[in-house]
C-alpha cells in the first residue's frame, strides 16, 4: 500500500460533495491501492449536516479511508494538500447565469488562494468547481503567488462529457467511441463547444453528422445544459457534476491517452492567440502531472468567433472582480 495523500474538499456539506465524497472513499480518483485522507472544509453554520456526512463515510467502511478531518479553517482544510477541490459557493439559480455569482462567490476564492499559498504541498492540484469557476480559478491562482499558475484548473470537464454524450447519442454510438471534441472558452453560456476535430469510430465528426445540427442543436444544447437541469430538477447538477471533477482531477494526476484529449480551464500560455493568463478552456493533454496545451489545430473564421466572444466574456468578468487580483 501507499502513503496515504491529502485530499481537501470545501463545501463537504453540499450537493456536489455528497457525490464527491464517496467516490474519493472508493479509490475512483487514484485507484484501489492509494490511501486516502480526506480535509473537509465547511462553513460553521454547516457544520451539523457536514458531522452527518462523516457518519455516512464512516459506515462506509472504506478500506481506502485513513481519516476524515472536518474544519471551517482553510488553513488547516488545506495543510499538506495534495489534491484540493473547490467546490463550496453559491450555486446558481432558475433565471440566473453563473456570472451573477461572481460578487457574492469571488471573496471565497481569495481567501482559499492565501491559504492554499500558505500551507498546500507545493505541488498541489487545485480544481475550482464552485461557480463561475473560470474567474474563481484566476482569483484564487493570484492569492497564491508561491504557488505556480499551473497548480491550478477550472473545471471546464463537465461540458466536455456533455459535449461527448450528445454526439455519441446522435450517432448512436458508446460515448468511448466518441474522441477529440473540445470545450473551449468559460464555463458559461458563451462557451464553444468544437467538432471541427472530434472523431466518430474514427471518422471526422463534421463528415458524420449535419453542420447544421452542429451550429444549431449541437452548440446550444451544451451552452445551456446546465440551465436545462436547474429547470427540471430545480436545483444544478451535483452528481454529474463530481463525477466531473473526479475525471478531470484523475486525468490531471494520472496522465491522458495518446490518442485523445480532453478540455481543461487552465491559465492560458497564449495559445490560439488567448490572452496570456486568462483561465480559459483548452484541448490538453497530461504527462507525469504537467498539462500542456494541444498546439497546431486549423481554426476556421467560425470557431475563431467563437473563441473570441468567450475569451471577451472572460475579460469582463476579470475586470468585475479585478480588486482581489
Ligand atoms: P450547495 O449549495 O449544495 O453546496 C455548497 C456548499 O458550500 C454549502 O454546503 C455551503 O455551506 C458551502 N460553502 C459556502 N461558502 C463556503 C466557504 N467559504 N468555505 C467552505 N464551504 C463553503 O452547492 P453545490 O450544488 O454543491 O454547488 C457548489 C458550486 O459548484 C456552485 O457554485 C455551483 O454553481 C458549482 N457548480 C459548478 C459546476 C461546473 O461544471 N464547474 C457544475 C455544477 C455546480
Ligand atoms: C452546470 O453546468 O451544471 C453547473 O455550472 C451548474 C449551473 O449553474 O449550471
Amino acid at each position: 500500500m501507499k502513503t496515504p495523500v491529502h485530499i481537501a474538499v470545501t463545501g463537504a456539506a453540499g450537493n456536489i460533495s455528497y457525490s464527491l465524497l464517496f467516490r474519493l472513499a472508493a479509490g475512483d480518483l487514484l485507484g484501489p491501492d492509494q490511501p486516502v485522507i480526506l480535509h473537509l472544509l465547511e462553513i460553521p453554520p454547516a457544520m451539523k449536516a457536514l458531522q452527518g456526512v462523516v457518519m455516512e463515510l464512516s459506515d462506509c467502511a472504506a478500506p481506502l479511508l485513513h481519516r476524515v478531518e472536518i474544519t471551517d479553517d482553510p488553513y488547516k482544510a488545506f495543510k499538506k494538500a495534495d489534491y484540493a477541490f473547490l467546490v463550496g459557493a453559491r450555486p446558481r439559480g432558475a433565471g440566473m447565469e453563473r456570472k451573477d455569482l461572481l460578487v457574492v462567490n469571488a471573496e471565497i476564492f481569495s481567501v482559499q488562494g492565501k491559504a492554499l499559498n500558505e500551507v498546500a504541498n507545493r505541488n498541489v492540484k487545485v480544481l475550482v468547481t464552485g461557480n463561475p469557476a473560470n474567474t474563481n480559478a484566476l482569483i484564487a491562482l493570484r492569492n497564491a503567488p508561491d504557488l505556480r499558475p499551473e497548480n491550478f484548473s477550472a473545471m471546464s470537464r463537465l461540458d466536455h462529457n456533455r459535449a461527448l454524450s450528445q454526439l455519441a447519442e446522435k450517432c448512436g454510438v458508446l460515448s468511448k467511441e466518441v474522441k477529440n471534441v473540445i470545450v473551449w472558452g468559460n464555463h458559461s453560456a458563451t462557451q464553444y463547444p468544437d467538432l471541427h476535430h472530434a472523431e466518430v469510430k474514427g471518422a471526422n465528426a463534421l463528415s458524420v453528422v449535419d453542420y447544421e445540427w452542429f451550429t444549431d442543436e449541437f452548440i446550444p444544447k451544451v451552452q445551456q445544459r446546465g440551465t436545462e437541469i436547474i429547470n427540471a430538477r430545480g436545483q444544478s447538477s451535483a452528481a454529474s457534476a463530481a463525477n466531473a471533477a473526479v475525471d478531470q482531477m484523475r486525468d490531471w494526476a494520472l496522465g491522458t491517452p495518446e490518442d485523445n484529449w480532453v478540455s481543461m480551464g487552465i491559465p492560458s500560455d497564449g495559445s490560439y492567440g488567448i490572452e496570456q493568463g486568462l483561465v480559459y478552456s483548452f484541448p490538453v493533454r497530461v504527462t507525469n502531472g504537467e498539462i500542456s496545451v494541444v498546439k497546431g489545430l486549423d481554426i476556421n473564421d467560425f470557431s475563431l468567433r467563437n473563441m473570441r466572444a468567450t475569451e471577451a466574456e472572460l475579460k469582463e468578468e476579470r475586470e468585475i472582480i479585478k480588486n482581489l487580483l
